[in-house]
């Protein structure tokens, strides 16, 4: 008895083990615990929010069932981010959202990216042999844009809001007052920026301890100065923050270092409605954001190209699939560096990157089972005339609202400087724009002539709200912070959940792969390929880059009238709902 107990204990391991074999060969994916999954994943009927702060999460969710509308709670969870991601987004940076509204099946675009100080200009961050100055436009005065987020949400707030203003901001004022406990990613920025907060006041007696050094995991963050400043911000509809106290705070510290920003320049700041990019794949009809971003445009450049295979019967991570995602990505982003731009200030051939026929072209250029390299790509792609015609999180609710946002202040802890007695921490998005036309930015992507810097002038960035339609109902709504990896992340995860029809959580879990022709590598993220498929792809002439890069997708789908919502469980965030 005891040996038969035995042996079927045997023949179950082993069936265990082939089980895990199998159910894993086909591609690799994050694994996470239940408890994890709990936070990240949820389904709901009437509305989901996922964001990457669990206060921030549930500052969306607290508007709404106060009897805010979604752009409401979508002001909310801006503001309370702001608050519980201060490394990574905040009052003094900017951003996109694109609300769209399932009655009209209108999309409203909103732009408030920040913008170059009037007294900036082409060579502003090179010196006069031409070369980079690297820190000048990341650290400090010089490297922050006049910042868009305040102004953008009280115009949108005004456009579509209907609960009064001051009380969206309540929830962050609450977190930035009664504090939270630092979680690991804060920590690890803390730490990392440890050096660059040491040199401002402010920075440094928020962010580090009195001995200067980080705060540990779990000890309660409070900002003060910044529940302040969001207080004024409440009373005055944003205005102090451009044009009152606020503002004369924030050019002092900016002027201090010698730097350019004004109040002219604060007083000025313009936030942008835009026009949707719009494409389509296989049927589904993609939304996403137009320059001064470059997601949009490459997102639907890179499905455009992609279309024409049968990459689910190929399979999402084999050699062939990857080699053929990997050439579409490196294609759109020789593109990227030779086309885009501020449009407000560049002819972008928007038209022709997004068109079927381009990508047909570009098709061609992709070789049977060899990769494309650097070189062969370096003379830019013809165009052809262009026709004269012309921290994320996101929100969706029953009816087929949907809001997407994608804010930051770019690297983390933005420029470092907090801007004396306000908790602002000011962004260094002047890196995003071109030091010089072959200038190389903090993601490693190379400059360009149209992004090269000017006064009002917008950085080109990669940030890309984005929505997936069918039959003008709502099928996905998504997002990620992360640099140039932020609009293949986004591909990917349509890609995942569209053509290879994996479910939410696992087109989510699933290794990403990122291409952006120079450096000349493909970039993985853990868990790695596995051996087999990297040494195929190495065959085929690609260098592989295992080095993780923090995409965080915030995803909701609906489907058949639920509400799904993933948070990305490589990350701190929280999907919630009712
Ligand atoms: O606009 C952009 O593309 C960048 N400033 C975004 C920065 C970012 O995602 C940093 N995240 N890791």
């Amino acid at each position: 008895m005891k040996n038969f107990i035995k042996m079927s204990h045997l023949v179950l391991t082993i069936t265990l083990i082939f089980i895990a074999i199998a159910c894993d060969s086909s591609y690799r994916q994050v694994k996470v615990d239940a408890e994890n999954k709990k936070k990240h994943e949820l389904i709901s009927d009437n509305f989901m929010i996922t964001t990457q702060g669990e206060g921030t999460s549930a500052a969306g969710l607290e508007i709404i069932k106060a009897g805010g509308n979604i752009i409401d709670a979508a002001v909310a969870v801006s503001f309370a981010i702001s608050v519980e991601r201060p490394h990574s987004t905040g009052i003094g940076g900017g951003g996109f959202l694109i609300y769209y509204d399932a009655k009209t099946k209108k999309s409203h675009v909103y732009d408030f990216r920040e913008m170059a100080p009037l007294k900036s200009h082409k060579k502003y961050f090179v010196d006069a042999e031409g070369k980079q100055i690297k820190d000048k436009s990341l650290t400090g005065g010089f490297a922050a844009g006049t910042p868009g987020l305040v102004r953008g949400l009280a115009k949108i707030h005004k456009d579509l809001g209907k609960m009064d203003w001051d009380k969206t901001v309540q929830p962050a004022i609450k977190l930035a007052r009664n504090g939270f406990k630092v979680y690991p990613a804060l920590h690890n920025a803390m730490s990392a920026e440890r050096d660059r907060l040491l040199k401002f006041t402010d920075s440094k007696e928020i962010f580090l301890n009195k001995a200067g050094e980080p705060w540990p995991i779990g000890h309660v963050l409070v900002q003060e100065d910044l529940a302040k400043t969001l207080e004024t911000i409440a009373q005055t509809y944003g205005e102090d923050f451009y044009t009152g106290d606020i503002a004369k705070k924030i050019v002092a510290s900016i002027q201090e270092q010698k730097a350019d920003m004004s109040m002219q320049d604060l007083a000025g700041y313009e936030v942008k409605k835009r026009d949707a990019i719009k494409g389509s794949y296989k049927g589904y009809e993609i939304i996403s954001m137009p320059p001064p971003s470059s997601g949009g445009t490459h997102i639907v450049q890179i499905l455009n190209i992609l279309e024409d295979y049968d990459l689910k019967s190929m399979g999402v991570q084999n050699p062939k699939t990857i080699h053929l995602t990997s050439a579409a990505m490196q294609l759109a982003f020789r593109d990227r560096q030779r086309y885009m731009g501020d449009s407000d200030f560049v002819d972008v051939p928007l038209k022709t990157l997004t068109s079927k026929d381009y990508a047909a072209r570009l098709r061609k250029l992709i070789k049977k089972n060899k990769a494309l390299s650097f070189e062969e790509l370096k003379t830019p792609s013809p165009l052809g005339k262009e026709p004269e015609h012309t921290t994320h999180f996101s929100l969706m609710d029953k009816e087929g609202n949907i809001v997407v946002s994608t804010q930051t202040i770019n690297g983390w802890f933005g420029s470092a400087l907090v801007a004396e007695g306000t908790g602002i921490v000011m962004n260094n998005e002047m890196d995003d724009f071109a030091a010089s036309a072959s200038g190389v930015n903090l993601f490693g992507a190379l400059g360009g002539e149209n992004n090269l810097v000017e006064a009002r002038k917008r950085p080109l960035s990669s940030m890309s709200p984005s929505i997936v339609i069918k039959d003008g109902k709502p099928v996905l709504a998504l997002g990620t912070p992360s640099g140039t990896r932020i609009l293949t992340c986004v591909a990917q995860t349509i890609l995942n959940y569209i053509e290879h029809e994996l479910p939410l959580w696992e087109a989510v879990a699933a290794t990403r792969y990122h291409h952006q022709w120079y450096p000349d590598e493909i970039r993985v993220d853990p868990p790695y390929f596995y051996t087999n498929t990297k040494k195929e792809l190495q065959a085929m002439g690609y260098k592989i880059n295992e080095k993780g890069f923090g995409c965080s997708i915030q995803a909701i789908a609906n489907e058949n009238g639920k509400l799904h919502g993933v948070s990305d469980m490589r990350g701190y965030g929280q999907a919630v709902g009712f």
